[in-house]
């Protein structure tokens, strides 16, 4: 039974991760960071499968530890700061997770065993102001953001570190997916659940940033498949994962309003405070290589992703309801 260590288990990829390594017959070690409140909100349903260690991408003791303690066969670093707009108002936090982080993890690897394969989380977000549409392996990187350039960081250090040392390490290039464990604070998930307050009668608008952005989304369920794929592959190597089409932060919203019955624009109100210093307006993928040479695809289209979340937050926001008024 092959062992792997996932870094931000508790997150929305983590998540996703878990259960599907699980399901091809995994032991997964988890590894979280200490926290004074419960965060396992993603992951209870699969808690008792999982071994969850604590460690922080900021103490680099803590990842040789775990490396030492558990011999994973592989390691999947999906932990990071990775709100955009937190990258601006914490740039050196988001520079030693995000960007140093990841030396930290490889360094352990390298100490304690460089048979260990490594996925490393890199992201569309590093192509920022697009040089090349649509954006594949070879587009040059011009990230608009602290988090975009500490990613950049790290996609070049896990080249590194593979080119270095042949340690087989993989950069994934994903672009953004999406679920209903998305965090709040991210738009498709900020438009679902404003939705569904708004239809339950608990919210009477919904204040957005710039509509007009553009991105390429697909559904998280899918995209850990792609991850998984990167390391089973006969070579390290870097691979562009999306869906090949764009969409507007508006359409999103027309769907996910259109969902329940409602019109976007009686609600839906654009608010400065919410655009960013530098934005990125366009990103769309040209996954052609992982289809290629992974065998990768998407299953769930954008319809299908917005309204999946929408229907989940309708429940959601229902329950919550119910349980204030009875
Ligand atoms: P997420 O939901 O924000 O999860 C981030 C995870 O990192 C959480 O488990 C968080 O722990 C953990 N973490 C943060 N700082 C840490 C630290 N210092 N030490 C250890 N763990 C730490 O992000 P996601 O959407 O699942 O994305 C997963 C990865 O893919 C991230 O690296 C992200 O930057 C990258 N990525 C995401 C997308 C996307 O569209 N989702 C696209 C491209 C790349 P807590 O629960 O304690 O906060
Ligand atoms: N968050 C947010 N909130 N974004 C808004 C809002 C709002 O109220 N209104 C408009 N937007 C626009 C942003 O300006 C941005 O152009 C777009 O919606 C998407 O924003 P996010 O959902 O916050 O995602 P992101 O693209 O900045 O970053 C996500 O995707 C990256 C991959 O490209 C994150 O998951 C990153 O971690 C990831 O690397």
């Amino acid at each position: 039974m092959p062992t792997a260590l996932i870094t931000g288990i508790s997150g929305q990829d983590g998540s996703y991760l878990a259960e599907f390594l699980l399901g091809k017959g995994y032991q997964v070690v988890g590894m979280v960071r200490r926290s004074s409140t419960s965060i396992y909100e993603r992951i209870e349903h699969i808690q008792d499968s999982l071994t969850i260690i604590q460690g922080d991408l900021h103490d680099q003791s803590s990842l040789v530890s775990i490396l030492e303690e558990h011999q994973p066969d592989e390691v999947y670093n999906l932990a990071a700061q990775s709100f955009v707009p937190t990258s601006w108002t914490q740039a050196i936090l988001t520079g030693e997770v995000t960007a140093l982080g990841v030396t930290r993890m490889l360094e352990a690897i390298r100490l304690v065993n460089p048979k260990i394969k490594f996925y490393q989380a890199s992201s569309s977000e590093m192509f920022g102001k697009v040089v090349e549409v649509p954006q594949r392996e070879t587009t040059p990187f011009y990230p608009r953001s602290p988090y975009g350039v500490a990613k950049v960081y790290g996609h070049w250090i896990t080249v590194n570190y593979r080119e270095s040392y042949g340690i087989f390490a993989a950069s994934g290039i994903l672009f953004n997916h999406e679920s209903p464990r998305r965090g709040l604070e991210f738009v498709t998930r900020k438009i679902a659940h404003g939705v569904a307050m708004i239809k339950h009668g608990l919210s009477k608008e919904l204040r957005l940033g710039n509509l007009e952005a553009r991105r390429d989304w697909g559904f998280a369920g899918d995209y850990v498949q792609a991850m998984w794929r990167m390391l089973q592959h006969d070579h390290p190597d870097n691979f562009v994962v999306g869906t090949g089409e764009t969409h507007s932060v508006r359409e999103f919203c027309e769907i996910a309003f259109g969902h329940v019955g409602l019109d976007y624009n009686e609600y839906v109100v654009e608010d400065p405070r919410f655009y960013r210093p530098a934005e990125v307006d366009l990103l769309i993928s040209d996954p052609a290589k992982a289809h290629r040479e992974l065998g990768w695809e998407p299953s769930i289209n954008f319809r299908q992703l917005v309204e999946m979340m929408v229907d989940a937050d309708m429940k959601r926001v229902e329950q919550v309801k119910k349980q204030k008024q009875g």
